[in-house]
């Protein structure tokens, strides 16, 4: 059994992690954490955790506590992922892993030292009609990919009262694109098997336009990788949906087939000229993959194996650093109005 300590019990802990966390075979949550001393209290009530403390600390040099997740706002991921290593402790850091090449790289560095194993949160790569996905272009359905299109595009009022530091890039905030873009960057990555070498990107705020709101809410990249492959990256907060809009989508086209699918509801279109017992000759394909919404506890029992059988986790931090790589390079050329090269060099 392994045991976990939550750092940071907001938003994601408690709209997307608790109850899965919860009925992962294999690991029990035995400590919680949060500077909000009530929310310690009612978390521990609500779930029966054990222990609890407004000082991070305290989980870390708990010798009960094998893995810590760290579910605190992006800017603050750095110091406790560094503390946690330190102190011996398995690290799984929601994602982004942190706000700049540098903290990241920060981070996978010290858990190399304390040979302590990392995985970052992006847990959509375990949404079953992404993994559908990821399985038929391996079995070459596609081809060799050439284009791509990721579409995370909805509207949201950002009247988070409780969260002002997700509007504000000061606060270490992000718009769409560092919050869920950040998401599609890793896919598109995990589905081509490929790295970005080049990005363009326009990006603006057009529809909330609050003072105290200085991050975009429209975000357009294009990605080169580095087999070809160009995709096209869209994310926004500000678009109605109805009728043509289908909020999150990808599309994916290759020398042997067509790809279009919707995680929300694990629709998939699927077009192929390559013949398999599966797949007949030039057929077009729809399927439904009911939303089964295991990602998060795919994602952690692929992370307890990885302690347990000392493997590679399922999502790297050096995955982390790639997809926020996309991000970075994508707020760097909005800015500077240029196309952006990468690796992006950065000191260690
Ligand atoms: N994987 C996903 O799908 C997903 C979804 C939403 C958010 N996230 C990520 O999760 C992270 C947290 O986001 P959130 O929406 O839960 O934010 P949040 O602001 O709702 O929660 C952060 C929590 O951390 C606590 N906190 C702040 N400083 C602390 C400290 N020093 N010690 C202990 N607790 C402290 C706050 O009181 C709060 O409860 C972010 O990196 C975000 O991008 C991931």
């Amino acid at each position: 059994m392994i045991r976990y300590g939550i750092i940071g019990c907001g938003n994601v802990f408690e709209n997307f992690q608790v109850r899965p966390l919860m009925s992962t075979e294999g690991l029990k949550v035995v400590g919680v954490c949060d500077i909000d001393e009530k929310k310690v209290k009612q978390v521990q009530e609500k779930y029966n955790i054990k222990k609890g403390t407004t000082n991070y600390y305290d989980l870390l040099g708990d010798k009960e506590i094998d893995v810590v997740i760290i579910n605190l706002p992006q800017h603050m991921h750095v110091q406790p992922c560094l503390d946690a290593a330190k102190a011996g402790k398995h690290i799984y850091v929601e994602k982004p892993i942190a706000t700049t090449l540098e903290d990241a790289k920060k981070i996978i560095n010290a858990c190399q030292q304390n040979n302590v194993k990392l995985c970052v949160g992006h847990q959509r790569r375990f949404i079953n009609v992404e993994m559908k996905a990821k399985e038929l272009i391996k079995q070459g359905y596609l081809g060799k990919i050439f284009k791509v299109r990721a579409i995370a595009c909805w509207y949201e009022e950002c009247e988070i009262e409780s969260r002002k530091w997700l509007l504000n890039f000061e606060l270490g905030g992000g718009g769409p694109l560092m919050r869920w873009g950040i998401h599609k960057t890793d896919t598109l990555r995990y589905l081509l098997d490929q790295e970005a070498i080049r990005v363009y990107a326009e990006a603006d705020r057009f529809v909330h336009r609050r003072e105290d709101i200085t991050v975009e809410d429209n975000c357009v990249s294009l990605i080169r990788f580095n087999e070809g492959t160009i995709a096209e990256l869209e994310v926004s907060n500000s678009q109605y949906e109805g009728g043509f809009s289908r909020g999150e989508t990808i599309e994916m086209w290759g020398d042997k087939g067509t790809l279009w699918y919707q995680p929300s509801t694990g629709l998939m279109e699927f077009y192929s000229k390559k013949k398999t017992n599966v797949v007949n000759e030039d057929s077009f394909i729809k399927l439904k993959l009911e939303p089964d919404h295991k990602e998060f506890i795919r994602i952690h029992r692929k992370f307890i194996e990885s302690i347990e059988k000392d493997l590679t986790p399922p999502v790297t931090g050096e995955d982390g650093y790639k997809a926020l790589e996309m991000v970075i390079a994508s707020y760097k050329s909005a800015k500077e109005l240029k196309a952006v090269s990468l690796p992006i060099p950065v000191k260690s």
